[in-house]
């Protein structure tokens, strides 16, 4: 496995655009697979997760053409999809799993979903107990893990009031609610990403929403969904660790292009401003329901703070970069409510706990979060990083290591292209040492 090895750097300066956004070519690739006719979707996301999601829906049928980060979907129609004599490889990617499991859930065939070792260990059964009740036949590994064997089955609507703040789940129901007779609806204890409804929409599937209650019409026996043409924002998520970046060292400036602004993304710019963090949006336009703009960035004197409560489900991925510039800030930075950091690509708040500490950062680990001391116990020194597989653990390591004493070396580091295969290329493009 390869590591690399980051130097401390004096600013970040220029410009840069992130890959798309991993979210929505998700949902765009399975929506243009269910489509009829040739959809074309631009600025698709370089991540593996998302070639995961290319890959299975090649397998059920669609035709799937990829040039650089274009990729054209001839899909086959609701009903058209074939089932795969392997099993269905989703790599790393929760999403990919999640999501296609709801769309399996209402097919006429059989199929198995697998993933790495890491996806394999992942909580299942918060979208097995839904399709369920929708009707669906799921078996399960201890009922709770892939790999996950869907035998198809005509579905039923349900209401659905979800457990937990989970996107993932709310769009497994309401792609498994396409493939059923009636209204499915799912309540949400707390706003997440809105992206499927969004992408629904976009390819003309009946959407409504009401306070945190999305409604789907199902399709199950008329009705179809339409080719479109999409442009794909870039990645917050990902532009999110050169944004940690020019925070962090004075007399950055970065200006990111063609990011995605959804609301229920830009958390994090919210939490970073309230920490003294010199950010600005310019330029916002409005595309299928997303929201594209450009972000501005100075370096800043961060004043540390409070991540909790309904604002960790719409910051959930920034979580590990926000922890790792905790040691930069003048009073420390705590999460708090967000034990679903546990069942992640990792057990993040471990992760975290476990690779500040060695860089000499002082951690209390907690079971919903972590606090982690601010820059009063010393500046943080360059250490051997384990990410454990995880592509968000290595790239905020990467970033805290801009910022240390001495050379951070990222074991596996490779494993960033889980989201972002581009990433330690850009970030040393630029440093400035
Ligand atoms: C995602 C939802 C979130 C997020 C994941 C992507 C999505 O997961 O962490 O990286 O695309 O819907 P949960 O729904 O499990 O919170």
């Amino acid at each position: 496995m390869g590591k690399e090895s980051i130097r401390p750097a004096k600013i970040i300066t220029g410009a840069i655009e992130t890959p798309g956004d991993k979210s929505i070519s998700h949902r765009y690739a399975m929506l243009a697979a269910l489509a009829e006719g040739s959809s074309e979707l631009r600025h698709f996301a370089s991540a593996a997760d998302c070639q995961s999601t290319l890959d299975c829906m090649r397998a059920l049928g669609a035709e799937v053409k990829r040039e650089k980060d274009t990729v054209r979907i001839t899909g086959k129609g609701l009903r058209g999809l074939a089932g795969s004599r392997s099993a269905l490889d989703a790599g790393n990617s929760g999403t990919t799993m999640r999501l296609l499991a709801g769309i399996l859930a209402g097919q006429r065939f059989s199929s198995t979903l697998t993933g790495d070792a890491s996806l394999r260990s992942r909580p299942m059964r918060r979208v097995v107990d839904p399709l369920r009740q929708m009707g669906a036949e799921i078996r399960a590994r201890e009922d709770n893990f892939a790999p996950l064997e869907i035998t198809g089955r005509a579905l039923r609507a349900i209401d659905y009031p979800m457990p937990m703040a989970s996107a993932q789940v709310k769009s497994s129901v309401l792609l498994a609610g396409l493939f059923a007779e009636g209204v499915t609806s799912v309540t949400e204890p707390a706003r997440t990403r809105d992206h499927t409804e969004l992408a629904l929409e976009a390819f003309d599937a009946h959407v409504e929403k009401t306070g945190r209650t999305v409604r789907v019409s199902g399709m199950a026996s008329s009705g179809r969904l339409e080719p479109r043409q999409l442009d794909i924002p870039g990645d917050i998520s990902s532009a999110v660790f050169f944004i940690a970046a020019a925070l962090l060292l004075p007399d950055s400036n970065l200006l990111i292009h063609n990011v995605g602004l959804n609301p229920t993304r830009t958390a994090v710019l919210d939490a970073l401003a309230s920490m003294g963090g010199l950010i600005t949006i310019l330029s916002p336009l409005v595309a299928n329901g997303e929201i594209t703009g450009q972000i501005a960035v100075r370096g800043s004197q961060l004043k540390g703070g409070i991540i909790e409560g309904p604002q960790i489900p719409l910051l959930i991925d920034e979580l590990p970069m926000l922890a790792a510039l905790g040691p930069f800030t003048e009073q420390g930075i705590e999460i708090r409510d967000a034990k679903e950091l546990r069942v992640k690509e990792s057990d993040r708040i471990a992760a975290l706990a476990e690779n500040l500490r060695r860089m000499g950062a002082h951690v209390d680990e907690r079971p919903d979060g972590l606090r982690v001391e601010g820059r009063s116990t010393g500046r943080l020194h360059g250490a051997e990083i384990e990410p454990r597989g995880d592509h968000r653990i290595a790239m905020a390591f990467a970033v805290a290591g801009l910022a240390a004493q001495g050379t951070t070396v990222i074991r596996d580091a490779e494993c960033a292209g889980v989201s972002y295969p581009e990433f330690y290329r850009e970030l040393d493009r630029l440093a400035e040492r």
